[in-house]
């Protein structure tokens, strides 16, 4: 038998913490300001071909929501316990190009350097090449500063 005074006090603090989670996703994909420095970088036509404003933004609500990499790596990879921050210099499984950003998320990180985390290909969630190049658009795109 459930008791159901007891329901009635859990269940309204799930949904709070639910909307919570929600609403904290939702404005870490829009508070994160564009740099000048890479709207100069795009604009002067020095970003890799494929890195656009448009897919730098599909990667950022990928990363932070569908894809679930903010899970482990923080809200717009600035870090977490089980995964790096990907928006410093500090590259573990790659030169941190924007190729090497693709080909770590195409095969994953099976065997961490430094992290107790596991990375596993595509998420794990059999993302497309167009959601992969996304994503690492979005990545590469941390690291130009102004
Ligand atoms: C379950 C936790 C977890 C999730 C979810 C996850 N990652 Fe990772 N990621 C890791 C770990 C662990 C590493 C490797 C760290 C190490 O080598 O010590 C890593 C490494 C990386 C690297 C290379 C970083 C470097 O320093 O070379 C990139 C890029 C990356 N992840 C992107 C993503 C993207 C994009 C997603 C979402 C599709 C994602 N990760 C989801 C745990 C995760």
């Amino acid at each position: 038998m459930i008791d159901k005074s007891l329901l009635n006090h859990v269940l309204p603090l799930l949904v709070i913490a639910v909307a919570t989670a929600c609403g904290g996703t939702g404005s870490a994909n829009t508070d994160l300001p564009m740099p000048e420095a890479l709207g100069a970088t795009l604009n002067g036509g020095a970003a890799p071909d494929g890195v656009t404003l448009e897919s730098i933004s599909e990667g950022r609500i990928l990363f932070n929501a569908r894809a679930t990499c903010s899970a482990c790596h923080g809200a717009n990879g600035m870090g977490g316990q089980l995964a790096p921050n990907l928006a410093d210099d500090v590259w573990l499984n790659s030169d941190g190009s924007y190729a090497g950003i693709i080909e770590v998320i195409e095969t994953g990180v099976l065997e961490p350097k430094e992290y107790p985390g596991l990375m596993l290909p595509r998420g794990g969630l059999g993302l497309s090449d167009e959601e992969v190049s996304s994503l690492a658009a979005f990545i590469w795109s941390l690291g130009v500063r102004g």
